[in-house]
């Protein structure tokens, strides 16, 4: 079973494991894959709720997803995604709606796009027993504001800013640090400087760990970021598995016997 101090151990000895899921079936795969950790990640909004953004995702869609995901793994630690507005409006009102999380969906942790305004929020949490998993470099719940999605941290004083948010997230008790989009090499050095796990995505092959977009793993869509990897072509074999059931269906070959059932009882009824 992975705990939050078990995923603390592994970093540094062995490359951690990270993969979204936001269902049931999924996640029995992936957490018996092996996979460390699921991420209940807000992408579910650009990858399964036809959103554009991550900003429309709820509270409930992370919480009913975060059930689903929970309910189907035994091993892996079950991250579940603070959402847009749930957390940094109101600081009592984040502690509940992250406590919720765990209370009500069963997650072992969240996960909290960071910046200056969570450094206390990720002490209050840890104060009362919510692991909490930072989150710097590109943040998508801040599109609108940086107009797109470009890589962070590219230049000295950014790159010294995500340095100081990681070791102040951390001094606030956080137990791990997702990296997004930023360069290798500030990746790297974020790595050294920080004794929790450091989880890259588009950050280089320096972080303890790599975590990818579920989606984008097995190839459900035509796009994925330069910076992920299909690993499958999913879109490929649901086209295949769709197109014969249709044509299975318009030949009159399915159903057939075998997936049929007479009994003569019910013969002459009409
Ligand atoms: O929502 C998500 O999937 C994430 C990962 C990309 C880290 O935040
Ligand atoms: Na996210």
């Amino acid at each position: 079973m992975t705990t939050t101090r078990s995923l603390g151990e592994k970093a540094g000895e062995e490359p951690i494991t990270m993969l979204t899921a936001y269902d049931a079936p999924t996640a029995a795969i992936v957490d018996e894959a092996g996979i460390d950790v699921i991420l209940v990640g807000d992408s579910m909004g650009n990858a399964v709720l036809g959103y554009d953004s991550t900003l429309p995702v709820t509270m409930e869609e992370v919480m009913s997803r975060t059930g689903a995901v929970a309910r189907a793994t035994e091993d892996a630690l079950v991250v579940a995604d603070m959402p847009f507005l749930s957390f940094g409006v109101d600081g009592a009102e984040s502690v509940e709606n992250a406590g919720r999380m765990l209370k009500e969906a069963d997650a072992d942790a969240v996960k909290i796009e960071s910046g200056p305004h969570t450094v206390e929020l990720t002490r209050r949490l840890t104060d009362v027993g919510i692991p909490v998993m930072a989150h710097l470099g590109l943040t998508p719940q801040h599109v609108n504001q940086l107009g797109g999605y470009q890589r962070q941290g590219t230049e000295r004083d950014a790159a010294e800013t995500i340095v100081d948010l990681a070791r102040e997230h951390q001094e606030a008790g956080a137990f791990s640090l997702v990296l997004e989009h930023v360069p290798s090499n500030l990746a790297r050095q974020v790595t050294e400087a920080l004794s929790v796990p450091t989880i890259g995505i588009g950050a280089g092959p320096e972080t303890d760990g790599q975590v990818l977009v579920i989606t984008d793993v097995l190839g459900m869509d035509d796009w994925s970021p330069p910076f992920s990897k299909q690993f499958g072509d999913v879109h490929g074999e649901m086209e295949r598995a769709i197109s014969a059931f249709r044509e299975g269906v318009e030949a009159g070959e399915f159903p057939a016997e075998e997936h049929s059932h007479v009994e003569d009882d019910v013969e002459d009824v009409y």
